[in-house]
């Protein structure tokens, strides 16, 4: 919900930090701050606000210089964004710097004890009760920075990515994770430290992720010392050579990140199936699925947990496995499935779909399936993510990195992913004929192609954009696998516009939302022409003697929604189960355009961030 940034060597800490908070703002981004230690001093700057305020900030202060530096760009948790809230946080001695990601549970008992001690708090934070309690351990028992930092960690419930720097020790910053990611960058006598590999990848390629429980005490001109939180014993990390490069963190001349990831879909959708998908083999290769085969061919149902847009893939993904593989789905939200008592056993599959893999909901249903003895099969998109790596095996989606908070090219290469394993399925199963697996696999090919022509005629639904854009409210209607499709529109125009929308089963809106429809109702249709056509022509009928606005998401050449429609947006035709990878592409740029026309800040919509690694 944070990021952080850290750096020891020899560069200028302060523009290194800076530039890598910017890459990290997707993470949270209401208030900013850093800690740079130069000439026997901390100096800290924090502020209300974005890293850019931070940096005019520092800027103004002269308070630039120094080559170890720790920073932070906060979505707050406890306490509300200010300037004191903000991280970096000092021990009450002002010896101790603290930078965290993540939430200390007990912090309150924690604190009550701390201020018996004569321990006194300027912030609401979590954060500073823990750079206060590691300072405790370090009077207690006189122990170095490392060895506090370990006894104290092992004394807070929550989770955590921090870095710790002391005075005393100006020559060493302590690390550790739980739950919360964490990458050290190896450089030639420097080390960066951050929540991804995105601040420092220009300079390295070299990268550890810590794991849970694992805290390292990062020292300039030596090797760094890797030790496991709960029992003392010291490990060798796993150096992974990092494949990313900067042009896929930078927004190649799109005005925001979430264009540039919606124009990015054909190609982003072409490396998700890349090498797994041989058309004229007739093949689907996946390792994950291959190696589990027999579990996923004996599974009495398949359970996916997911968030936010990633719980609608998984909604399409439900309606596509029950019609090719005939296995049973069922769809949880992460946040729920966690707190029931679900009924899982080892005769279960658990799907955990995630674009960040850091998602803290999802983490904890998958920590509860696994109790139960089911296998977790994970969808992620980020390489190495903590998902990633607590699942029993999974299959990445290879969309590269999303950094705009709306999920666009993640939820296209999900489904896509989800509709390879139901094909693989389905063939393993003899539930589907060859004729129909062949002409999923030809048409799946097609799809990046048509997104393309979907792209091209971005204008039209620029237009509309225009018209509607003042609009208080939306509905979305979509039937089928369609359904999803127009829950996913609604909360992409929520998240980034701030206009409410609802997404309904179209058949649903009789059943209440038809009250809300008047004049001033926009309401955006999913109308393409395979799949309960007629069934939706009669729903636009009952909008039109309401006097909605009918926006409809047509196949190219239709006439007779046309007719009815108040604007139509045109898509090519596709197998019903792949149309959801071409009807959700005018509903990202709808919303996109509004909000852009309605002066919103895109990629970064209010309250929100890119990955929600706290409840
Ligand atoms: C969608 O646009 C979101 N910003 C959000 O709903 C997101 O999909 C959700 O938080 C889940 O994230 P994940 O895929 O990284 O787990």
């Amino acid at each position: 919900m944070c990021g952080i940034v850290g750096y020891i060597g020899h560069r200028n800490a302060s523009e290194l930090i800076i530039k890598g908070l910017k890459r990290l703002e997707y993470r949270g981004y209401d208030s900013a701050g850093i800690a740079l230690f130069n000439e026997s001093q901390i100096k800290v700057t924090k502020i209300k606000g974005k890293v850019s305020d931070l940096e005019t900030k520092i800027i103004r202060k002269k308070n630039n210089s120094g080559s170890i530096g720790l920073g932070h760009t906060r979505w707050a948790t406890h306490g509300v964004p200010s300037d004191i809230n903000s991280h970096p946080h000092l021990s009450n001695s002002g010896d101790l710097v603290i930078i965290h990601n993540g939430i200390i549970e007990n912090y309150a008992a924690i604190k009550e004890e701390l201020v018996n001690r004569n321990f006194s708090f300027k912030s609401d934070t979590d954060t500073e009760v823990l750079v206060n309690l590691i300072e405790a351990v370090q009077k207690n028992g006189n122990y170095k920075l490392g060895k506090a930092v370990q006894i104290a960690l092992n004394q807070v419930i929550g989770a955590y990515a921090i870095a710790v720097f002391d005075i005393k020790k100006p020559n060493e910053i302590v690390v550790a994770r739980l739950g919360s990611p964490l990458a050290i960058g190896i450089g030639k006598n420097e080390f960066f430290i951050a929540s991804d590999a995105s601040p420092f990848i220009e300079y390295t390629n070299n990268a550890i992720y810590l794991e849970d429980e694992e805290m390292a005490i990062i020292r300039l001109h030596k090797d760094a010392i890797y030790r496991k939180i709960k029992n003392d014993s010291l490990f060798d990390p796993y150096l992974q050579e990092l494949k990313l490069n900067i042009e896929q963190i930078e927004k190649g001349g799109y005005e925001h990140f979430m264009m540039k990831e919606i124009f990015e879909q054909p190609k982003a959708i072409e490396d998700t199936y890349r090498g797994r998908l041989n058309v004229d083999k007739g093949i689907i290769k996946m390792a994950g699925i291959e190696d589990h085969l027999d579990k996923f061919l004996n599974a009495q149902k398949i359970t996916i947990v997911a968030c936010g847009t990633s719980w609608h893939a998984a909604l399409v993904a439900e309606y596509i496995f029950e019609d090719l593989a005939r296995i049973p789905v069922e769809v949880e939200y992460a946040s729920e499935f966690r707190y029931r008592n679900p009924i899982i056993s080892d005769k279960d599959i658990v799907v955990a779909i995630s674009q960040s893999g850091e998602t803290a909901d999802t983490l904890a249903a998958i920590k509860l399936a696994k109790g139960n003895g089911a296998f977790v099969f994970g969808i992620c998109n980020v390489v190495g993510s903590s998902i990633s790596r607590e699942t029993d095996a999974g299959a990445y989606t290879h969309a590269g990195p999303e950094i705009g908070v709306a999920s666009t090219k993640a939820f296209t290469t999900q489904i896509t992913l989800l509709t390879l394993i139901a094909l693989k399925l389905a063939k393993e199963k003899g539930t589907i004929s060859n004729s129909n697996y062949k002409r999923h696999l030809v048409e799946l090919e097609t799809i990046p192609n048509k997104i393309e022509k979907v792209l091209r005629s971005d204008s039209v639904t620029r237009e509309i954009a225009q018209i509607y854009k003042d609009a208080s409210n939306f509905l979305y209607l979509g039937r089928g696998f369609n359904f999803p499709v127009a829950l996913e529109g609604a909360l992409k125009l929520k998240e980034i516009s701030y206009i409410h929308a609802e997404g309904y089963p179209a058949a649903e809106m009789k059943h209440g939302p038809i009250a809300l429809i008047d004049e001033n109702m926009p309401i955006v249709v999913i109308a393409t022409k395979f799949g309960h056509y007629e069934k939706i022509i009669s729903n636009i009928q009952e909008i039109k003697s309401r006097k909605g606005k009918i926006i409809c998401v047509v196949n190219e050449g239709d006439k007779i929604v046309k007719e009815l429609a108040d604007h139509i947006i045109e898509i090519p035709e596709s197998l019903e189960l792949l149309s959801p990878m071409l009807t959700t592409i005018p509903l990202q740029l709808l919303s996109y355009h509004i909000a852009v026309m309605l002066g919103k800040n895109v990629d970064q919509p209010r309250n929100l961030a890119k990955s929600v690694t706290v409840e």
